[in-house]
Order: structure tokens, then C-alpha cells, then sequence
């Protein structure tokens, strides 16, 4: 946490008694401590989700247990409480809601259309490939029907997965027709619309961008390695190393090729985060791009490594605030990485967890400024296969990200887990 607090009120205003209120579309773990940020920069906090002990509802000041797939329900709830906006973080599900509940109140959204283009991975592929920007081959498959022909526009090696969903859910890579067939069923069934991708396989170096979007004008924050496991985990990040070790010609098409994204999905006032991959051949093209605080600890590093906090930038957004430099432009640039804790090869073991250590030897080691595990005993830690699978991480600087990274990896091997 930065030490900064603002208390938040409009332009020209002075702070009122009026106190606003804020609507926090789902109140998980990622959730609860953005709501604890919105308290202490003094807003009023409602939340809902479908859980009734998710760890936000207990620190909002009104939480209600609604499933926010039912968007009525939603609704209704910003109405009784008359909420001033609205907002998520990390909840990919979420972004339509919220923007459905923007546009019924009148109050700041990203718009029900440019929601849909950055949560359905299809629509999105086909506006970008209307504005020019660079992409793999893709089509869509909603049955086994349609696979050949998508095996034929795209070619192997492919990767097949659901239209709308995420943390690498139901994502496979495929080297044949048959793999197609062997996991469409899975594919499609973790697709709330039935519907999934083939794309034409990218091998080369993942980055994830962080742009804000103001009035039409986009603002690069970050732009960061995003290091994968072998294997059927290939599209979990594992490490993040900041900033990108892509240079020259090459970088500057990543950062043109990011905000490119954003404008051609129609982001005007948001945050937007760009997954691109910088391949061998030279090209960048883009994986995805979601109109929301990425989960997995990207806003931590946006925080260590320039000075952003995302989470008062998106209260502001969606209060319809200004966004003031001071707020939204990098205040510096410190090499950082992040290692999550998954199993062999990464730092865990595989098995039953009998005892875990504390986390006192990692925090201590040069240069960690962050770490945090939520392992328990008795779960069964398994091998890396999808995001859910990382069990805590650490973060630590250094002069260079090479050198971050080294400090990152050698606390990671600093934690205690014993297994049977
Ligand atoms: N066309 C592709 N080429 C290479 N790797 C890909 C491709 N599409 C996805 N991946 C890998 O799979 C991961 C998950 O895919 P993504 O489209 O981001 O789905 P999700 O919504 O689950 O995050 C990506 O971060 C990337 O590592
Ligand atoms: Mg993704």
C-alpha cells in the first residue's frame, strides 16, 4: 500500500458531507482489499456476490449475497442504494455487468459494447482484425463440424479455447485435428455461450501491458515479461518480470500494437490490459485484452514498479472523475519481478501439504518488498496446469529485472513445504 490517502471528490468541489457510494460487483479475495481502499479513501461501499462468506462482503458497509449473473437483481440492488458507480476488479465475468448496470443508472461505463468486444474472444478478434491490428489466425467453433474447416484457416500447432472465459479454463494447445476432437467438449463446455477460438499457436515471449484509457487518449503504464511453465500449464504465468527484456524496433511496435487494442475496442475512459506475444519472427501480435484490473498480482506490480494504484485510479473512473497526472502517469520505473509459487519445476512440491513454514526468511531476503502464500495443509498441491494452481507468490527489486528476477527465485526456494 502507497502511504498516500486522497479523499475523493469532484473537481471544484469541496469535500461535502455527502458521502458517495460505490457498487462492488463481486466481493472475493481479490475484491476485499479494493474495498478496504475504497473505505479508507472514504466512500460508502456496497457489494454483492453469490457467496454468502466471501471474504469483501464482511468489510463492505452494505454487502448482499445476489448472483451477479442475474444483472436484474444487480440492478436493483444500485438502485435501492443509490449508488454514484459502479466497478470490479480482476472478475473477468463481472466487466459486462457492470457496464449493463452503468448504462441503466446513467452513471460512467465502458459501454455494454465494448465490454462484450473485450470479454468475447471471438467478437474481439474480429474488430480488431477490422482496425489492422496485428493477430494470430483464428476461427470460431461452435461444434465438431466446424473444426475442420477451422483446422484448415488456422493450421497447427493451434490453440482451441472457450470464447468467454478465463485462467486458461478449458485452453489447450493442439497439434492435430484429433486433439481438436479430444478436447472441443471440454473447450466448449467451459464457454458460458458455447462457443470456442481456434488460433493459430504463437510461439515467442508473452508480455501483459497496462494502459490507462482517458477521454480517447491512451496512457502506457507497464509492459511485462509473462513466463510460462512447459507443458499442459503453457498458458499460466508463472513469473512476471518488469520491464519487458524486448527492445529496439521490436518494443516499439509491442507499445504501438497495445494502445492500438484499446482504441480499436472502443475503450475511451478505462483500464485496459493487453496480452501480447513478441514472437520470434519479429512480430507482435495480440492474445487478448481485458477492460479491467488484471488479477494475479498485476496491480501490485504496477504499484511497485511506477507508482499507479489502479484500484484508486478505477474508484475515480467509475465515480466519472477526472483523472489528474499526479494519478494516472508513472512516477518512476523500478525493475521488479514476481514468482508465483506453483509446483516442481517450480518451488513446490507435489502432494499432500503437511506443514508449511512461515514466510519470515523470504521477507527478509534482499529486495522482497511483498510476499504472501495461501497454501493450507491438507490440500494436494498439484502440477501447474491452470492460474488457480499458483499458491502464493513473492515480489522483489533489483537495479535490473534480470537481477530481480534471481532475488525473486532464490526467496521463492526460501519457503518450508513438506509433503506425504
Ligand atoms: N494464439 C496463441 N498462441 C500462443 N499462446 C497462446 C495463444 N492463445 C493463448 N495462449 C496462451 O494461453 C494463455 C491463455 O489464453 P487467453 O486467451 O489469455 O485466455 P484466458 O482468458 O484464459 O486468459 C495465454 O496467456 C497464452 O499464454
Ligand atoms: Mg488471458
Amino acid at each position: 500500500m502507497t502511504g498516500r490517502v486522497t479523499l475523493i471528490v469532484r473537481p471544484g468541489q469541496v469535500a461535502s458531507p455527502r458521502v458517495r457510494t460505490v457498487l462492488f460487483v463481486g466481493a472475493g479475495r481479490h475484491q476485499r482489499r479494493a474495498i478496504l481502499r475504497a473505505k479508507q479513501l472514504g466512500l460508502r461501499v456496497v457489494a454483492v456476490d453469490r457467496n454468502a462468506d466471501a471474504p469483501g462482503l464482511a468489510h463492505a458497509d452494505e454487502g448482499e449475497v445476489v448472483d451477479f449473473v442475474e444483472v436484474e437483481q444487480v440492478i436493483d440492488v444500485a438502485r435501492r442504494h443509490g449508488i454514484d458507480g459502479v466497478l470490479t476488479v480482476s472478475a473477468d465475468r463481472a466487466v459486462p455487468v457492470v457496464a449493463a448496470v452503468a448504462e441503466e443508472l446513467g452513471l460512467p461505463g465502458i459501454g455494454t459494447q465494448t465490454a462484450h468486444l473485450m470479454t468475447h474472444k471471438v467478437a474481439m478478434r474480429r474488430r480488431l482484425a477490422e482496425g489492422g491490428v496485428p493477430q494470430p489466425r483464428f476461427a470460431a467453433v461452435r461444434a465438431r463440424r466446424e473444426a475442420g474447416p477451422a483446422g484448415e484457416t488456422v493450421g497447427f500447432p493451434a490453440v482451441l479455447k472457450p470464447a468467454d472465459s478465463g485462467g486458461q479454463r478449458g485452453v489447450f494447445r493442439v497439434e492435430s485435428l484429433d486433439d481438436v476432437d479430444a478436447h472441443l467438449h471440454e473447450a466448449l463446455a467451459a464457454s458460458p455461450t458455447g462457443e470456442a477460438i481456434l488460433e493459430e499457436f504463437v510461439d515467442g515471449i508473452e508480455m501483459n501491458g497496462i494502459v490507462i484509457a482517458r477521454n480517447g487518449e491512451t496512457i502506457p503504464l507497464t509492459l511485462s515479461d509473462r513466463l510460462r511453465p512447459p507443458g499442459i500449464g503453457f498458458g499460466v504465468g508463472w513469473i512476471h518480470v518488469y520491464p519487458a527484456t524486448i527492445y529496439g524496433v521490436q518494443l516499439e511496435e509491442a507499445e504501438r500494437t497495445a494502445a492500438q487494442t484499446v482504441s480499436a475496442l472502443g475503450l475511451k475512459t478505462g483500464i485496459a490490459f493487453p496480452q501480447l506475444i513478441a514472437a520470434r519472427d519479429g512480430r507482435v501480435v495480440v492474445v487478448e485484452c481485458a477492460a479491467r484490473i488484471p488479477g494475479g498480482q498485476m496491480a501490485d506490480l504496477v504499484r511497485h514498479a511506477v507508482g499507479v494504484d489502479l484500484v484508486e485510479v478505477q474508484l475515480h473512473i467509475a465515480l466519472g472523475d477526472e483523472l489528474p497526472e499526479e494519478l494516472v502517469l508513472p512516477r518512476f520505473s523500478q525493475p521488479l519481478a514476481i514468482r508465483f509459487l506453483t509446483a516442481q519445476p517450480g518451488p513446490l512440491p507435489v502432494g499432500l501439504v503437511t506443514r508449511i513454514g512461515p514466510l519470515d526468511k523470504l521477507l527478509a531476503f534482499p529486495g522482497v518488498v511483498q510476499a504472501d502464500v495461501y497454501l493450507q495443509v491438507g490440500e494436494t498441491i498439484r502440477p501447474v496446469r491452470l492460474d488457480g494452481d499458483r499458491r502464493g507468490y513473492v515480489i522483489a527489486v533489483a537495479p535490473t529485472n534480470l537481477e530481480a528476477l534471481e532475488r525473486a527465485e532464490a526467496a521463492a526456494r526460501l519457503l518450508d513445504v513438506e509433503v506425504e
